[in-house]
């Protein structure tokens, strides 16, 4: 694709409005990874399956390749500045926010509370596709919370506006 083209192709993609994730994965040497993600999609009703895209050169791609579970926390609106945080490269991203950890006698990836949803994974398959890897995970267990979601559309954080639009279904 010439250079022209991959900017068109961004800048279309950006008018896509999403909500926000941080997925999250606890490795067997007990190190915690998690990055930003605003590739969620669901993907199964039954198996209940969802994806999520990581980038090739994430530092966290080879522990989330290998992991077994991680957790996929859709965030709030009041977890702008986290969502931050877990998008820079080399930054302290557990040390600073209130993660619940697993245990010896309760193990499972950290946990994000307070937002919306918080989706406990079972890494189901991994797809190769271009500069990205497809993480597909089966949902095995849901906390919810009711709060607000954080919304990504055209390069920036969003909130959602309270007026609600009639749809029928
Ligand atoms: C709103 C937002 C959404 C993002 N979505 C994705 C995504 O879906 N996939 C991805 O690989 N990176 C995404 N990123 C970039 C990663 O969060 C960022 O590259 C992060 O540093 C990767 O973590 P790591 O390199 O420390 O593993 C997003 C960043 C932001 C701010």
């Amino acid at each position: 694709m010439a250079l022209h083209d991959i900017k068109t192709f961004r800048d279309a993609l950006s008018a896509f409005p999403s909500g926000v994730t941080i997925v999250s994965t606890t490795d067997h040497e007990g190190r915690h990874w998690g990055f930003t993600a605003s590739s969620f999609s669901s993907v199964s009703m039954d198996p209940p399956l969802v994806l999520v895209c990581l980038a090739k050169t994430a530092e966290s791609h080879a522990a989330f390749v290998r992991a077994k579970r991680y957790v996929i926390n859709i965030l709030s609106e009041e977890q702008q500045e986290i969502a931050l945080q877990f998008s820079r490269k080399n930054a302290d991203k557990f040390g600073q926010h209130a993660f619940r950890f697993g245990t010896k006698s309760k193990p499972h990836p950290p946990v994000l509370p307070g937002s919306l949803a918080s989706l406990h994974c079972v890494a189901q398959d991994c797809h190769e596709a271009g500069d990205h890897t497809v993480l597909i995970g089966r949902v095995d267990d849901i906390e919810r919370c009711d709060a607000t979601p954080l919304l990504y559309f055209n390069r920036g954080f969003r909130k959602i506006e309270r007026e609600e639009l009639a749809f029928s279904s």
